[in-house]
């Protein structure tokens, strides 16, 4: 039972405490021992200041035998965003003194927030902060234990919300952790058959398995249904392609899904057009849109929510080879459209118009995102700040930005002048070309080019992850350089909005 009541509360090795800039612990929590033991470092070491913190003893309190005071900063600049990250400070703390066991928050007060969003926050930020990717890592020593943190509540009346919280929370940070740990992973062992594999995996797991259907298609399947984009993508490797399809019915079949669709280009080496070494070193993260629509249904389908979402991902290695397709290749799409590949490095926006011609086909969805790590461009423009994000549909964008507002990860939108961009797609020899004719707005021109293969006037969202989707070191509430899990909490909101 992860929730004690303060008075019930077995001694913790850790408790940890969060106190303001004005030095108010945010807790009615009154001891005298207590405020002997926390005069002077009140006084002279403690100043309360945000992801501030300070180890203090407490002899052989009842309680606990330490108190960890992390800071908050002031009051009014307080987020559930800075409670995942201080959170995430305090079991770094606790992690740094080799303390895993019986660490213990005691919970916050904060009258503007609610008692199971802080909980849910809490549990978030401690569990995104402590994944690393050390799964290949022999030295069973390096790897540090998992502190599963505990809560104490001051009010009978509290248990109920934080253990809510604590759940919810723990469901998120599981999905999105196992998404990270997909993008970690080395193109070794996670070819497109072998990303298959592990959305298999997921739903054999899953408490939910009997609402989820999963059907996985071979290179076989795949060319039966023409999807030539991933055909031509998929030519230069030995690795066979896949395309991965999850259906999800937690409301009645006849209600409208949401469909979700990820890039998973598990190595983009750029194929003929080949990327020079530097810009190879992180392309197994090409495959992170794949990992955040099957991290989202993980959270959607582990929380059990009364909603239908599909998720397809079109997953291919991206190589150089005598099969590989050539820059001036014509290849015919699934929706029967020509398209002249003039750059094999823009692979993604290929092997997505298939897929996103077959969402916007087979399941009349309510709306249809793409998630893609698509352009550098994308990444240039915003940075590791948001995702960059273009759409057919005003409610949709609205509503993607509540849901990204919701979880406070940042979505920007991509220029969308279309007057200006659409010309720069077209081609003198087939319907359209791969890339702009100019560098220019490339995002936006990418963008331009998934919208030509949406089908029916579906709502139609692309977000371009490439430079939020990786952090080249810890930040926040991310422990670790690597994946950084946006924006697959965003994702899983605005079904659960839908
Ligand atoms: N996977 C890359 C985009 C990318 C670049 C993601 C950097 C993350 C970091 C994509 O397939 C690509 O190579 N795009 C090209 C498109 C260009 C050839 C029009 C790019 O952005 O340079
Ligand atoms: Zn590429
Ligand atoms: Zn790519």
């Amino acid at each position: 039972m992860p929730v004690q009541l303060l008075k019930q509360s077995p001694q913790n090795e850790c408790l940890i405490v969060f106190i303001d800039d004005t030095k108010k612990i945010l807790s009615q929590w009154s001891d005298p021992a207590l405020k002997d033991f926390l005069k002077l470092p009140l006084e002279k070491d403690f100043q309360g200041k945000y992801k501030e913190s300070l180890l203090v003893y407490l002899g052989n309190h009842p309680l606990s035998k330490r108190l960890l005071l992390v800071g908050i900063g002031k009051r009014s600049d307080f987020s559930l965003h800075r409670l995942r990250s201080v959170a995430a400070v305090a079991v770094a703390e606790c992690a740094k003194r080799k303390i895993h066991k019986h660490v213990a928050f005691l919970f916050p007060a904060l009258g503007k927030l609610e008692v199971d969003e802080m909980a849910e926050a809490l549990e978030l930020g401690s569990r995104l902060y402590q994944y690393r990717p050390d799964e290949m890592k022999s030295d069973a020593e390096k790897k540090s234990p998992w502190i599963e943190p505990l809560y104490v509540v001051m009010d009978k009346k509290e248990v109920a919300a934080v253990t809510k919280g604590q759940k919810r929370g723990r469901i998120i940070a599981d999905g999105v952790n196992f998404s990270r740990k997909l993008i970690n992973r080395s193109p070794l062992q996670l070819t497109p058959s072998l990303l298959a594999d592990e959305a298999k995996k997921m739903v054999a797991a899953s408490p939910h398995k009997q609402k989820i259907k999963i059907d996985i298609w071979n290179g076989e399947k795949i060319r039966k249904h023409k999807f030539g984009g991933v055909l031509g993508v998929a030519r230069g490797s030995v690795e066979d392609p896949r395309f991965i399809v999850l259906e999800y019915y937690g409301a009645k079949k006849s209600e409208r899904p949401v469909v979700l669709v990820g890039k998973g280009v598990t190595f983009d080496s750029g194929g003929l057009s080949l990327k020079p070494p530097p810009s190879q070193e992180t392309m197994k993260y090409d495959m992170a849109g794949a990992a955040s629509v099957l991290g989202a249904f993980k959270i959607v389908t582990d929380l059990g929510l009364k909603k239908n979402l599909i998720v397809l991902v079109p997953a291919v290695e991206n190589m150089p080879s005598g099969h590989a397709q050539r820059p001036g290749d014509i290849i015919s799409m699934a929706s029967g459209k020509t398209v002249e590949v003039l750059n094999t490095d823009a692979e993604g926006r290929l092997i997505l118009a298939d897929a996103i011609y077959w969402a916007t086909t087979q399941y009349s969805p309510k709306a249809c995102i793409d998630v893609a790590t698509l352009t550098g461009a994308c990444a240039l423009a915003v940075g590791n700040a948001a995702a960059g994000l273009y759409t057919n549909n005003s409610k949709l964008k609205s509503a993607l930005e509540k849901a990204a507002s919701e979880t406070q990860e940042g979505l920007w939108p991509l220029p969308d002048f279309e007057d200006f961009y659409a010309d720069l797609l077209n081609s003198d020899v087939a319907d359209l070309r791969n890339i702009g004719k100019v560098r220019e707005a490339g995002a936006s021109t990418a963008s331009i080019f998934l919208k030509h293969f949406v089908q029916n006037d579906i709502p139609w969202a692309h977000l371009d992850i490439a430079g939020c989707g990786w952090y080249d070191g810890p930040r926040d509430f991310i422990g670790c350089r690597g994946a950084s899990g946006v924006p697959i909490r965003t994702l899983a909101q605005f079904v659960e909005n839908a």
